[in-house]
């Protein structure tokens, strides 16, 4: 983004003038419309609850991703969906949590998503006081609600927060329950609890789990946590209004990293490098997402990649450098604020990874020194240390016809296709697959894109 911003600077005062006159008419807009809204408001009902707007910086009740992955935030009888959408009753999507009156709102809530549990696997589950309700595709389940302690046995009343956590992320398929200071591990096979002491971490007023990471909420703030330990890696607590909700604060370049994020155009290629951060390719476009940052940002391929310009089939990452293959070709890059290209490059891909060109995806494992290469309906390896290398141990695989692009990090592969990724434990396990495992969007659960 740098490369972007100093190709504005001529431009700065004439653009700063305009974004001023532009901001002021934004604001004076902005206040009209309140004043309509408040004398509307106070003209209908004095006496109704108020409708809650969260970019007034509001402390959720609850948190948790529905049946497609996309959140939901509660507060009092509302909920928020998505990162756009104003409030709406709870009552309307959740009947039944209204039908109780002394019970209070909703304290924590958590979507069920564990694959070997097929009672209960995609139903969202929701705490108020003492009790708990299962809901399944928004109907409330017979004989809910229940009590907690019949449910999850170990666990307290009047909870504070709760998130699913699947395995490998927790060792067991497990869900993370909060209250006060206090952190419950519950094993949902064996109902086993397992009380834990998340010592750097804030009393969390709720808690998620989005795109494969944990963020525990404390008032508008958040922290995002290693669901095992608790610890939190990186500069937080943060503002949730910047990541979590679109208010106005929201970067002129949102418009361009929206499209990018909610586009279901294919990828061309994926990979992530060595601190975390990933990269994915499409077309004249890459999206950026820094590990330690959460921020997303998107640029054209030609101003952080000039000489490869546009359009490539595959990226990996091996030691600090892109390898980035675009037909018969391989450029390299060191990695880096700008991305410097290796003299020498670009070579063949023939010559440098001893397979002809072209081919549609390549990704290396953590701490391993092979390249996976994806060519048609083959995966081939190749030793990265050996010279000259060589594309061997070639085989089949025959659960897709075709794979856009492919990425390996610390939980397993992830094989990207359309608008759809797959995710495997292992290379192997790929390979041998026979079904198909469960399919998650890419524009959701890779970009965070909630619509
Ligand atoms: C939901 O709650 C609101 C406010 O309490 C009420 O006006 C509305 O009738 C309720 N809707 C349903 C479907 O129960
Ligand atoms: C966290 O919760 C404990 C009770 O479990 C309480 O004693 C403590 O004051 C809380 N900390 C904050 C910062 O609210
Ligand atoms: C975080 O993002 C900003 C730009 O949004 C960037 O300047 C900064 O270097 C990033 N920090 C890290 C640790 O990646």
């Amino acid at each position: 983004m740098k490369a972007a911003a100093a190709a504005r600077v001529p431009f700065c005062p004439a653009l700063q003038a305009f974004q001023r006159i532009l901001t002021m008419k934004l604001l004076a807009h902005v206040l009209c419309l309140c004043l309509g809204l408040a004398l509307a408001w106070a003209q209908s009902d004095a006496n109704a609850p108020a409708v809650p707007d969260r970019c007034l910086g509001l402390e959720m009740d609850a948190v948790a991703v529905n049946e497609e992955g996309v959140p939901y935030f509660f507060k009092a009888n509302h909920v928020f969906k998505g990162f756009h959408a104003k409030a709406e009753h709870s009552n309307g999507s959740f009947t039944e949590l209204d039908d109780h009156p002394h019970l209070g709102h909703v304290d924590a809530a958590f979507r069920m998503h564990y694959e070997d549990s097929p009672t209960h696997h995609d139903h969202m589950f929701f705490f108020l006081d003492n009790k708990v309700f299962s809901y399944y595709q928004h109907k409330l389940e017979v004989g809910y609600p229940k009590d907690i302690s019949e449910v999850f046995p170990g666990i307290p009343d009047h909870l504070d927060a709760a998130v699913e956590c699947p395995k490998p992320d927790c060792d067991e398929d497990s869900v993370i329950f909060f209250k006060g200071d206090d952190i419950y591990h519950f094993n949902v096979r064996t109902k086993a609890v397992d009380e834990k002491e998340f010592k750097s971490m804030p009393n969390c007023t709720s808690a998620f789990r989005f795109m494969e990471h944990y963020y525990c909420f404390h008032g508008h703030m958040f922290s995002k946590f290693d669901p095992k330990t608790g610890e939190v890696h990186g500069r937080y607590p943060k503002e949730a209004r910047d990541y979590f909700m679109r208010c106005s604060k929201f970067s002129d370049q949102s418009d361009h990293v929206d499209r990018e994020r909610c586009s279901r155009v294919h990828l061309d290629a994926i990979t992530s490098d060595d601190a975390g951060n990933m990269y994915a390719f499409r077309g004249h476009h890459f999206i950026r997402k820094d590990e330690g940052n959460d921020t997303l940002r998107a640029d054209t391929i030609e101003n952080a990649f000039k000489e490869l310009h546009s359009e490539v089939d595959a990226v990996f990452s091996y030691q600090d450098h892109l390898y980035m293959i675009k037909d018969d070709q391989v450029f390299v890059y060191k990695v880096g604020e700008p991305h410097t290209h290796l003299e020498g490059y670009p070579k063949s891909v023939k010559e440098e990874l001893g397979i002809e060109g072209p081919i549609d995806a390549a990704f290396v494992c953590e701490d391993r020194h092979i390249a996976h290469i994806i060519k048609g309906t083959d995966i081939y390896d190749v030793e990265l240390k050996v010279t000259p290398r060589v594309a061997g141990n070639k085989r089949p695989f025959s659960l897709f016809k075709k794979v856009d692009a492919a990425m390996c990090g610390p939980g397993g592969v992830k094989v990207i296709l359309g608008n759809h990724f797959y995710h495997f434990d292992s290379v192997m396990l790929f390979v041998a697959g026979r079904a198909l495992p469960e399919q998650h969007k890419v524009s959701l659960e890779l970009f965070g894109c909630d619509h």
